[in-house]
């Protein structure tokens, strides 16, 4: 059994929806803990709602890629039996950038969620970026992490169409509704250890 670990940073819905997926759906992977590095994140209460775990490293004051902060992550994991042979960490709006040290730690074991399709429109303010751009479709992208920006082997898109009405809010929201599908599927395919990384690309059985 996979031991499941999902980072935070506030609201939580992608948290949220893949803890709620875990238990309907019976996936097979214990939800270990949820780490916030936010004392106030909203998604802290959800989680304790559905009875999972949870756990605050306020990084308040550390900014960028920091090894340091990041081996009190990996501390914690290890308090909940989230190791490199039998866990997967999930960053779901975890609004810090995890250091070489922590991703080759947990190689090929930590995901995120991107509301664009990758490789376009990577870092912040994506769903305005392609507002900006012009697309008329965008959408998001589940990827595993590796030691660039939004740059990990891509795991599942889904893609969402830009209408010209559309503001920076509406679109997120209907990029979000995606994300809550596309997210707890590819949660489901790493439990059933059906994602194979073959170089760039991931090889789904
Ligand atoms: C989502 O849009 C996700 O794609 C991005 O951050 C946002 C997090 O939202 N990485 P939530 O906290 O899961 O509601």
């Amino acid at each position: 059994m996979i031991n499941l670990a999902i980072l935070i940073s506030g609201r939580g819905s992608n948290m949220e929806a893949i803890l709620k997926s875990v238990k309907k759906n019976k996936i097979p992977i214990k939800p270990a803990v949820v780490i916030s590095n936010k004392s106030d994140a909203k998604g802290i209460n959800i989680a304790q709602k559905l009875g999972v775990r949870t756990e605050v490293i306020e990084s308040h004051g550390i900014m960028g890629a920091n090894w340091d902060y990041d081996k009190k992550i990996v501390t914690i994991l290890e308090k909940y039996d989230v190791t490199p042979k039998n866990g997967l960490v999930c960053l779901a709006g975890f609004m810090r950038i995890l250091s070489p040290e922590f991703i080759r730690h947990f190689k090929g074991r930590i995901m995120n969620i991107h509301p664009a399709i990758l490789p376009s429109f990577p870092g912040l303010h994506s769903q305005r970026q392609a507002i900006e751009y012009g697309v008329k479709y965008s959408g998001c992208t589940v990827h595993f992490v590796d030691e660039g920006v939004d740059t990990g082997p891509v795991i599942l898109q889904a893609a969402v169409k830009v209408n010209a009405s559309d503001t920076e809010e509406s679109l997120s929201a209907r990029i979000l509704g995606q994300e809550h599908k596309i997210y707890p599927k590819a949660v489901k395919l790493f439990a059933q250890g059906r994602i194979k990384i073959s170089g760039r690309r991931t090889v789904i059985s």
